[in-house]
């Protein structure tokens, strides 16, 4: 089964207490949601493959190392994901950047795909979906759907805040992929937001409603 990661690093706490807060606005709450987007990038890269390599220093050639293997893939849902993307960019210059698109059914909660554009060589990359939320767990396992069958086979999720519920569908459906989060909250509303959660996370970040 995936494991599930709470980073739980001081400040990605820190920082996820201002996304919470309801009196953030969209400007900080998307430095916000940047930053901790990075923070998670630097736990969730730990294992990434190194090979050695000689380089001149000032003062002498030394051992040192560099990333090996394929670039990374980024996929953010649309549109709260786009919300992390930059920040993971930051630390990951060359990652490439594919889009699913789902959005929640507001009635049936069923998540409806209306885009997908991935990076070539699915097969041999290594992915990290990317989503601020994960309540049900319907978008977040669409898009891994999506993925897979496109021929993806080496999946990370990455989400802020999760409800358990999410959770467990993730690790029912694809037990293959594990969960970074930076909280996992107590459970679902009877509208589908996680609850402490953050509110609407696309809405937020975009000022929409
Ligand atoms: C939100 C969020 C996730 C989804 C989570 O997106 O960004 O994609 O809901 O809910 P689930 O786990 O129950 O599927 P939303 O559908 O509001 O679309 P948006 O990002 O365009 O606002
Ligand atoms: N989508 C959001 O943006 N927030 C939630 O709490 C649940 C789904």
């Amino acid at each position: 089964m995936g494991k599930v990661n709470v980073l739980e690093h001081p400040l990605i706490q820190h920082k996820l207490t201002y996304i919470r807060d309801v009196k953030t606005g969209s400007k900080e709450l998307r430095e916000l949601v940047n930053e901790v987007a990075m923070l998670m990038a630097f736990e969730i890269t730990r294992h990434l493959p190194v090979r050695e390599v000689s380089v001149q220093t000032p003062v002498r050639e030394a051992k040192s190392y560099v990333l090996a293997g394929k670039k990374l893939g980024l996929v953010p849902i649309l549109r709260a994901g786009l919300g992390m993307v930059d920040g993971v960019l930051r630390l990951i210059p060359a990652a490439k950047v594919g889009h699913v698109g789902f959005y929640r059914d507001p009635d049936t909660l069923q998540p409806v795909e209306y885009y997908v554009k991935l990076p070539s060589d699915v097969h041999e990359r290594e992915f990290i979906v990317i989503d601020p939320m994960l309540a049900t767990g319907g978008s977040a396992a669409a898009a891994i759907d999506a993925l897979k069958t496109r021929g993806a086979r080496n999946i990370k999720l990455m989400c802020l805040v999760a409800a358990p519920e999410g959770v467990e569908k993730i690790t029912k459906e694809h037990p293959d992929v594990d969960i970074y989060l930076a909280a996992l909250d107590d459970s679902l509303n009877d509208k589908g937001y996680i609850v402490p959660g953050l509110g609407d996370a696309g809405d937020r970040l975009f000022g929409t409603k």
